[in-house]
């Protein structure tokens, strides 16, 4: 072969090939108690994904708009003093070891009953006082991200069985992928997730977005928001994403559900054709451009749209975190699981695997 036509072969070749992810440690600071913290910074092409072993969490996601400029689409801190003086918005951070909420912080598991703190007026949210987003993981760098370590003891924050959890941040051309496992040795309850909210403008609010949800069904919630237990149409309701819809087209309609939640804070069932990692929603950004597509093996999805946040928070840059500043997709079991036999069970036994996979899309158009 010419060398010319040698040179426009490896060109192509080159092209076409997935560019590997590179993996940088740094460091994030220390604990009260000495323990270092250590930031993963991930490239892959045009994507960077930084994640600490503080709560798992990823403090930044940066991914080009439709002129090609990056951005960071995740609300954050600017520190450790940051993320761990914020008790309340789990920015970014894994939860477990039960995501969402138990109601009145109790649950019964083959007879004996367990005792959580109530850490959201009655009820036990996202793992406790302090749960999976406050303690430092074990981590080791792997082919394409990083390897999250946390081992949960039996009976912390109420919880049976000492739960070893993985979780995996993987990064590739054009998404972010999260798998998770976990393994106990005494029955308990798992459900883990991560709690990003997500800005694909960077900046203002989310209401503009246009967000689909490929689910039929979602679970109302009390004045607690916890599920009362129906599972209801999402037909002829402002909980109807089957179609891309801006997330602030019915947000202030006058429906209970809303108001209760005070704004989109609730479950939806994902119509489910396999068991393995299916298109959940989607989310698309007109003014940058962007879009997200989250996919999973979850049976549930939290859309929340920032409702709590009232500026109190400041976020990166010491901006405040203003309503409505980010949505979040968390991938899950439903709320409250434990106390509902007719939801999917979230036990995991002692002998089987938790492993579930979420990934995030990101492109433009
Ligand atoms: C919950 C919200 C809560 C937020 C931050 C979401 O998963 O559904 O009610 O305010 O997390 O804690």
């Amino acid at each position: 072969m010419k060398f010319a036509a040698l040179a426009a072969a490896l060109a192509v070749s080159a092209l076409c090939l997935p560019a590997a992810t590179t993996v940088k440690k740094g460091d994030y600071g220390k604990m009260p108690d000495g323990t270092p913290v250590a930031i993963y910074t991930l490239t892959n092409g045009a994507l960077e994904a930084r994640i600490i072993t503080y709560g798992g969490i990823l403090v930044s996601m940066k991914t080009p708009d439709r002129k090609g400029v990056a951005g960071d689409i995740v609300l954050g801190h600017d520190d450790l003093a940051g993320y761990m003086g914020d008790k309340g918005t789990y920015f970014g951070a894994l939860i477990g070891r039960y995501a969402n909420r138990i109601a009145h912080g109790a649950f019964t598991l083959n007879g004996a009953a367990y005792k959580l703190a109530k850490n959201n007026g009655e009820n036990a949210l996202h793992g406790g006082l302090a749960g999976f987003n406050s303690r430092v993981w074990a981590a080791r760098e792997v082919p394409g991200g990083v390897e999250l370590s946390y081992t949960s003891k039996d009976g912390e924050e109420g919880y049976p069985g000492t739960l070893k959890a993985v979780v995996t941040y993987l990064l590739t051309t054009n998404s972010l992928q999260l798998h998770y496992t976990a393994t106990t040795d005494k029955a308990t309850v798992v459900n883990l997730t991560n709690h990003s909210y997500w800005n694909l403008r960077g900046d203002g609010d989310i209401l503009n977005n246009l967000l689909t949800i490929n689910s039929d069904r979602y679970t109302p919630v009390d004045a607690g928001l916890i599920p009362t237990g129906e599972l209801k149409s999402v037909a002829g309701t402002p909980f109807d994403f089957r179609k891309p819809t801006a997330v602030g087209a019915r947000i202030a309609q006058n429906d209970p559900q809303l108001q209760l939640g005070h704004g989109y804070d609730h479950n939806w069932i994902l119509n489910k054709s396999g068991k393995g990692p299916e298109l959940a929603a989607r989310v698309d950004d007109p003014a940058s451009g962007r879009f997200l597509e989250v996919y999973t093996d979850q049976p549930g999805i939290q859309f929340y749209t920032g409702n709590f946040l009232d500026g109190t928070v400041k976020g990166k840059g010491g901006k405040p975190a203003l309503l409505h500043a980010a949505l979040c997709l968390e991938t899950q079991h439903y709320p409250d699981s434990p106390n509902k036999p007719s939801f999917p069970t979230t036990e995991l036994k002692p002998g089987a695997k938790y492993d579930t996979t979420t990934e995030f899309r990101f492109g433009t158009r």
